[in-house]
């Protein structure tokens, strides 16, 4: 195919203002599961581990990444799970079945040490209550141990735990992804709508402080959706103040144009569970809307065969330990622009998840640790896309492919960071041969200058990283330049890129 140039072209104004971004919509999630814990945060035997057993290479790198919000403890695992075994002098702690991923669970690790690793890294925590065998008493219970002052059974046990002040843990999940069949305790859509009502009231009586997010269905393609959020927000409206999507891709058909063009999808999942939330604020004539929690997002796909090999009932098995490629990295980075273009109403959003399982970070049990492409996209946008989401009115030429047509070349976001007096493009070029220029009209900004244009790109669209080899990791030559006052973006094929302005003196 011969290789040339092709044009597209973007309007920014300081006035096409999306929304205020909340910074949580770069949280991510770690569960009790795989490798995340045992052999990623935790490991007391680890050379790097701190007096708490957890590894300070891995805190090092979560701090990198700013991450403001993490979830815990699941995920499927939730739905199982006993909290009270993970309280208290560790020795005492049970061993059990980990039923969701048929794992053993030591409990060495639950509430108390997940907020104080959360803490040594600068995020705050989200709380998932078990809405899968438990329900009211349980939730109330944890929650009056983790955030009531003292003077009570729970919170004067937390105190004797050695945790003297609450935890104040704002955000808590009602349940994980409860029409799944694969979930323990599955429930239709009234059975789940009327537990988690009640869960939330008793749970805002306790503490009227908390924020609460609704199950949605596990993913756009489940067949009960979206009549599942309709149903169970008729229950839940009043209680809650979010609800959850969840959604995962892979390239299970090797076709990377197809594949790079799933964020189209997301998009119209994002739309309908608006139109789903905003149809029953109507039809409950409320004045309150509820925003979206799209609390497990990624690619995961890799590591499916391998799983199933996998023996039953050990101990941290490496579960989940996707490989990403450099076009897993590129998908993120849409992936990721499609979060924030919806950040009027995604108030969080998690990467799912963040050490060993389907996650950025990568480590050895007993070893090395190393960023894997996705890393990259997260890394910058977290880093530098704060401040105000802002529209872009753009003209881009288009492909169509196996489930996808009319899908733009150039996929981004834009960021206004009023206080840095800096202006973020975060753009993908989609097209597999050819490099796109961007004419962007900046006029409305003033005078800007380019403070560094970020590429993430690669010539084999199946590179990955591992403890030894960085095949994929950006570079900050990359090619845009200013010209009679306008950005002229040049995008290499099939890449990421982050150009940031701010302005000139
Ligand atoms: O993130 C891995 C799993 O994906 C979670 O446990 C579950 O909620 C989802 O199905």
């Amino acid at each position: 195919m011969k290789k040339e140039t092709i044009k597209a072209e973007m309007m920014l104004d300081k006035e096409f203002v999306i929304s205020e971004i909340d910074p949580r919509i770069y949280g991510s999630f770690i569960e009790q599961l795989g490798r995340a814990v045992y052999g990623g945060i935790y490991e007391p035997t680890h050379p790097t581990a701190d007096e708490n057993g957890f590894r300070q290479d891995v805190m090092n790198l979560v701090k990198q990444l700013e991450v403001p919000i993490i979830r815990y403890p699941g995920g499927n695992m939730v739905s199982a799970y006993n909290w009270e075994d993970g309280i208290g002098p560790k020795e005492n702690r049970p061993r059990r079945l980990e039923l969701a991923w048929s794992a053993i669970e030591t409990n060495q690790v639950g509430t108390n040490e997940f907020i104080d690793w959360s803490k040594a890294v600068g995020a705050e925590a989200m709380m998932a209550v078990n809405l899968g065998t438990r329900g009211i008493d349980a939730a109330r219970n944890l929650l009056e141990y983790c955030n009531h002052p003292g003077g009570t059974y729970w919170s004067e046990l937390r105190r004797e735990h050695g945790y003297e002040q609450p935890h104040k843990i704002k955000t808590w999940c009602l349940g994980n992804e409860m029409d799944g069949p694969w979930q323990i305790g599955q429930k239709t859509a009234h059975e789940y709508g009327r537990l988690a009502a009640e869960t939330g009231k008793v749970m805002k009586l306790a503490d009227p402080t908390i924020e609460l997010v609704s199950c949605g269905s596990s993913g756009s393609g489940m067949p009960t959706f979206p009549e599942w959020e309709a149903t169970t927000l008729e229950h839940t409206y009043e209680f809650v103040d979010y609800i959850s999507l969840h959604q995962y891709y892979g390239n299970r058909d090797n076709d990377t144009a197809n594949y790079l063009a799933n964020t189209l999808d997301m998009d119209n999942f994002i739309k309908t569970v608006i139109a789903t939330c905003d149809y029953i604020k109507a039809k409950k004539r409320s004045k309150k809307t509820i925003n979206l929690s799209f609390d497990e997002w990624n690619v995961w796909f890799h590591s499916n065969d391998q799983d199933n090999e996998l023996e039953p009932w050990s101990i941290a098995p490496p579960q989940l330990e996707d490989v990403y490629t450099f076009e897993d990295a590129i998908l993120v980075g849409s992936m990721i622009n499609t979060l924030l273009k919806h950040s009027d109403r995604i108030k969080i959003a998690c990467m799912a998840q963040l050490v060993n399982v389907i996650a950025p970070i990568m480590t050895e049990t007993g070893g090395g640790i190393w960023k894997q492409t996705i890393f990259y996209p997260y890394y910058y946008t977290s880093v530098y896309g704060r401040g105000t989401a802002l529209n872009s009115i753009v003209k881009s030429p288009k492909y169509d492919s196996k489930d996808y047509t009319d899908v733009p070349y150039l996929d981004s976001s834009v960021v206004y960071n009023e206080e840095h007096e800096e202006l973020v493009i975060f753009a993908v070029n989609r097209h597999l041969e050819n490099t796109l220029k961007v004419d962007i009209d900046i006029l409305s900004f003033g005078g800007l200058e380019i403070v560094e244009h970020v590429v993430l790109e690669n010539d084999n669209v199946k590179a990955t990283n591992t403890l030894h080899q960085q095949q994929v990791k950006p570079h900050s030559e990359g090619q845009s330049f200013i010209e009679d006052q306008k950005l002229i973006g040049i995008l290499p094929k099939m890449s990421w890129n982050m150009i940031r302005l701010r302005k000139s003196n």
